[in-house]
């Protein structure tokens, strides 16, 4: 995937799994909210919410060139994702552009998509992040962590997260981050991903929402976090958007409620779905909460996609 010249020594970037003087290939994880709570609406019709977002080992890939044309030629496998100007790569190169006022050289950007679309994982907000930071490389802008912040707020209220990996406490739209550290030892968090044969778009979720009068707190999340302690961790998870997600699609509520019925120590819609995690004590818990969750399908619910994935620590 590198070019002759690479270095393939884990380079000082989280994101970056090797780079090269006019190429880079970056992972572009998943995300998980272990708690998100909204405090209010507001005037511009966003909301003001609380969030714990960790990122996974599931992963979309960038690679990233320079080119000499001033295109920005993108292309995505599989083949069948939209690679014009709505893939929020490309809106993040745009943006990216637009903030340094100045010619640029061209990219070629490949995408590797793993991350299931409408499903809560932040996956096109992932891989906005890591244009961001390819391009920052490869046209050695140079531009700064809190200037990269600054554009990432411009193109969704996600992608500040994934530059402040690996997990993060999210306020106002989600794009004002305060890392978060865990103990949860080397090997992280684990837990059982189920993405549904559905998606659901954030925008329909959000306009369901009823604004809590009395919002929850997530000091409890945010303890059993900093611990490690997962049996704690499955008690505190918590998601204000299951109930309009659960309300439009409830494929995906029946899917939460068969997974919190499989043995973890707790289970959870992730964003605004149509994913939902399950939080495990082991690798071992995991993959007998997976097996439970697999053998109890009622026959006339349609499959669904499952994983064991885990925190990780960069
Ligand atoms: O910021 P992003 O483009 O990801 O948001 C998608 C939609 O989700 C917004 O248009 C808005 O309707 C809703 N949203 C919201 N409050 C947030 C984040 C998203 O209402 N904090």
């Amino acid at each position: 995937m590198t070019r002759p010249g690479a270095t393939h020594s884990r380079p000082a970037d989280p994101l970056a799994v090797s780079s090269a003087r006019d190429a880079v290939v970056l992972a572009a994880p998943a995300k998980l909210n272990l708690f998100l709570e909204i405090r209010a609406k507001r005037p511009d019709g966003y909301h003001d919410l609380e969030s714990l977002m960790v990122a996974v080992d599931l992963f979309d890939t960038l690679e990233l060139r320079a080119a000499d044309g001033p295109e920005i030629a993108l292309t995505c496998e599989p083949a069948t994702l939209s690679a014009g100007p709505d893939n929020l790569v490309y809106k993040a190169a745009v943006a990216l552009r637009a903030h340094v006022r100045r010619p640029t050289p061209g990219a070629e950007i490949r995408l590797t998509k793993r991350v299931p679309a409408q499903a809560g994982l932040g996956g096109g907000s992932s891989d906005a992040a890591a244009t961001l930071v390819g391009l920052n490389r490869i046209w050695k802008l140079g531009l700064t962590r809190e200037e990269l912040l600054a554009i990432a707020g411009s193109i969704g209220s996600d992608v500040a997260f994934f530059l402040t990996l690996p997990a993060a406490w999210c306020t106002s739209r989600g794009e004002i981050v305060t890392p978060e550290e865990a103990h949860a030892g080397a090997s992280g968090f684990h837990f059982v991903l189920v993405c549904p044969p559905v998606g659901l778009g954030t925008a329909g979720v959000y306009k369901r929402l009823a604004v809590p009068g009395a919002p929850v707190a997530g000091d409890a999340v945010r303890s059993a976090f900093r611990t490690g302690d997962a049996e704690a961790l499955g008690r505190a998870l918590f998601n204000r958007l299951e109930e309009p997600a659960f309300a439009l699609e409830p494929l995906v509520g029946g899917i939460r409620e068969r997974l919190a019925a499989s043995g973890p120590c707790g289970a959870l819609m992730s964003g605004s779905g149509s994913a939902v995690f399950a939080v495990c004590r082991d690798r071992a818990h995991a993959i007998r909460v997976a097996t439970e969750f697999v053998q109890s399908r009622p026959v006339a619910e349609p499959e669904s996609r499952v994983l064991v994935v885990r925190s990780f620590t960069p």
